[in-house]
């Protein structure tokens, strides 16, 4: 038997204890939009398929100037990326050359092992609400300046979404700010706090983006970095030259100019996410943390690690357990948004197998 997996998104374990195919899962457990692909990636994958013949462009213009134009930034500050995964390693041997890296707990577990390649071993910050890392950061007696930060806006696993201005508040005092902002394409325009817009008047800033997540990808991997010209040179000596495929550019710039898609992302999560939160907050035991994307954290009285394995073996049901997740351990989950036929299927299964399982136990 495979060990708990520390990712959502593992079918094969989840498939194992449910005894089924991972096709037959219905899967809450990685936070992917249940609307794609898009049509327009699908069809520009099959035009170019035969680009699987050549290497990729290493200068990756063609890529870097859609993502410039749909970010309106230099196409000197773009660098995609095998995934947000990658460039978070580039990110992470930067950060482990100041004096420690502060972190969001509880947080994205890929940060640390990003970390602890480079010999960092990261110092955390409580994230409770929306403004207590801030306070403990500002409260710390180390030199700001000579350490780093790795935020992630919205957050995961919280679902907070953080106002820019506290990251400008920070900027100004911090050696190093990275912003993960795999989720913040959720957001429509008029709601972002993305601080994209901000690379060219702060140097110690970089924001990495992934396409995962969104448009639904995570097999193709494709991220991007954006930030100064001076910080992607550094970061392209390290690399391997041809990190992105061919076919993860093409559906990538048709990813990037599909308005339609994103439009219809946007009214479809709406409505999704308020009713989704309104029928999890429905169940006694179940207290839903308010979350602005398109998964939610939710604190659960009875033990999680029994309601995952019971969802899976009585409804084929996978949801992601919290025990990567400092401080979390068996007594919250998180869910993704899915389609509203989904969602309710979920919330009535989780009724179903709740009143037959134990309360939490304190192991995190
Ligand atoms: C906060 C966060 N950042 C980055 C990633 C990695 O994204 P990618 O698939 O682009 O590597 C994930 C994936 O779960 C994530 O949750």
């Amino acid at each position: 038997m495979m060990s708990r997996p520390v990712h959502g998104g593992n079918l094969a374990w989840a498939a194992g204890l449910a005894h089924c195919a991972p096709a037959e899962l219905l899967d809450f457990s990685a936070s992917i939009s249940p609307l794609g692909p898009p049509r327009s990636v699908r069809a520009a994958v099959q035009a170019d398929f035969l680009s699987v013949r050549d290497y990729p462009d290493p200068a990756y213009g063609d890529l870097r100037r859609a993502i410039a134009h749909h970010h309106k930034v230099p196409i000197e500050s773009v660098m995609p990326g095998n995934g947000a995964a990658e460039l978070l390693t580039w990110a992470a041997r930067d950060l482990a050359q100041m004096e420690t890296c502060f972190c969001l707990s509880p947080g994205f577990s890929d940060y640390d092992r990003a970390l602890q390649a480079f010999g960092c071993v990261s110092t955390k910050l409580p994230c409770f609400n929306a403004s207590n890392w801030q306070e403990s950061l500002l409260g710390q007696s180390l030199d700001l300046e000579q350490c780093g930060l790795l935020l992630n806006n919205p957050h995961n696993p919280t679902g907070m979404l953080f106002d820019r201005e506290q990251i400008r508040s920070v900027l100004s005092r911090v050696g190093l700010v990275v912003v993960d902002e795999a989720f913040m394409d959720f957001l429509p325009p008029e709601r972002s706090q993305s601080v994209i817009d901000w690379i060219s008047e702060f140097e110690n800033l970089v924001v990495i983006r992934s396409l995962t997540k969104f448009y639904s990808m995570p097999g193709l991997r494709l991220g991007y970095a954006i930030a100064q010209p001076k910080t992607l040179k550094r970061w392209q000596t390290w690399r391997d030259p041809w990190s992105v495929n061919t076919l993860a550019i093409s559906a990538g710039i048709a990813a990037l100019q599909d308005t339609k898609f994103q439009r219809q992302t946007w009214d479809w999560l709406a409505a999704a996410n308020r009713q989704m939160y309104k029928s999890l907050a429905a169940i006694p035991e179940l207290s839903p943390l308010p979350g602005c994307v398109n998964f939610f954290l939710v604190a659960c009285e009875k033990s999680v690690t029994a309601l995952q394995e019971n969802l899976l073996k009585r409804h084929r049901i996978y949801i992601r357990d919290c025990m990567s997740f400092e401080g979390l351990g068996d007594r919250y989950f998180r869910v993704a948004v899915k389609m509203q036929d989904e969602n309710l299927r979920l919330v009535r299964a989780i009724a179903d197998v709740l009143p037959h399982l134990p309360e939490a136990s304190d192991v995190i």
